[in-house]
């Protein structure tokens, strides 16, 4: 299994996913403003493991708050709730984990006035989300699984595997997991996924360590190979979910459901309950993260664009809800009115 992310006693340990697939190095951060710039940074990230690492990064920080009484405790907790806000602003799954901490921290100081035992319910509680995650990506693989038929080559978009998520299964790749595990025969293509390269580095790498068969190609492709015939689905995950499953995923993704529409395959997206944002009516109030230039002109330190150039670097896009065919979630899958069937989900 691949672990993404991981508590330990020394800190939050975690794969640096620069530097895949050339090398498999694992990172320790031992305070909270190393667990906040490994998330900005992108030694972590995909919208689940962002939550994951942040809840970890904040009861670490909390760990190490040297203050006695409860209420300083809470001004040490609620700085570092702060910090880990304002790494990155798509992915609702890091907001998610916040508030659960809040609540967390709420419910511990009902119950306790002794500091030490606030902070293990703390750490308690980032490890139930971490569990959680591998459990209900592991859910939405099987209903995920299930749409998926046998012999199906399908296509993805960015790293929505086990590297983006607390570890194991992951979404867009745990439905490719589930159908694999229902006993079918599944090839992936795997779209490079510029300007970070999440597709040809981290999905054919999570992939072809499972023995699942992956081809890689280069974004542009993607309308040709789907117009010969060869893609039968695409399933893809998701940053934030608005009610009305209006979808941010990486960039590009909306081209990849514009092409899938035109060619008849069904556009799937696969997310846990927690990356739904019913706070949102549509995706045009969901903020897209805008990313430093050199991702675009530059491949580590390899130029590609004249200097100083003008660079548009947006790092997510918005699907339109009525190119999704389905969104698999950990408690199943919804269809059209997304706005009534989403809630619906959620409250079951
Ligand atoms: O910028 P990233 O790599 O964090 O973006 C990741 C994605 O867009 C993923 O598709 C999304 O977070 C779903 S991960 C299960």
């Amino acid at each position: 299994m691949i672990k993404t992310v991981e508590w330990t006693d020394e800190g939050v340990r975690m794969i640096d996913q620069r530097l895949l697939p050339v090398e498999e190095k694992y990172v320790m951060l031992r305070s909270y403003d190393e667990v906040a710039e490994a998330i900005k940074e992108m030694v972590v990230r995909g919208a689940p493991a962002i939550g994951v690492s942040a809840a970890m990064g904040i009861a670490l920080g909390t760990q190490q708050a040297v203050g006695t009484s409860v209420d300083d405790l809470q001004q040490d907790f609620d700085y570092i709730c702060d910090v880990m806000a304002a790494t990155r602003p798509t992915a609702v799954n890091l907001f998610w984990a916040i508030e659960r901490m809040r609540a967390a921290f709420g419910r511990a100081k009902a119950e306790t006035q002794d500091v030490e035992e606030i902070k293990q319910l703390l750490v308690k509680e980032a490890r139930k989300i971490f569990d959680e995650d591998i459990a209900s990506n592991r859910a939405l693989g099987r209903f995920g699984g299930e749409l998926i038929p046998d012999g199906a080559t399908v296509l993805t978009h960015c790293n929505a595997g086990a590297l983006a998520t607390a570890g194991d299964y992951g979404t867009a790749l745990g439905v490719i997991r589930g159908a694999r595990d229902a006993g079918k025969r599944i090839a992936v293509i795997a779209d490079e996924t510029r300007p970070f390269l999440q597709g040809s580095r981290l999905t054919a790498w999570e992939l072809a360590k499972d023995s699942i068969p992956v081809t890689i190609i280069t974004d542009n492709m993607a309308g040709h190979i789907m117009k010969q015939g060869k893609v039968d689905a695409i399933v893809v995950g998701a940053d934030r979910i608005a009610a009305n499953g209006d979808t941010a995923n990486k960039i590009g993704t909306y081209m990849v459901a514009v092409l899938a529409r035109e060619h008849r395959i069904p556009f799937y997206v696969a997310a846990p309950i927690s990356t739904i944002d019913l706070k949102l009516s549509s995706g045009d109030q969901i903020p897209i993260e805008e990313r430093n230039a050199r991702e675009v002109t530059h491949i580590r330190n390899q130029q590609l664009a004249p200097d100083g150039v003008e660079v548009h670097n947006p790092a997510f896009d918005v699907t339109p809800n009525e190119l999704v065919a389905a969104i698999i979630t950990d408690k199943g899958v919804a269809r059209q009115p997304y706005t009534e069937t989403l809630r619906k989900l959620i409250a079951s």
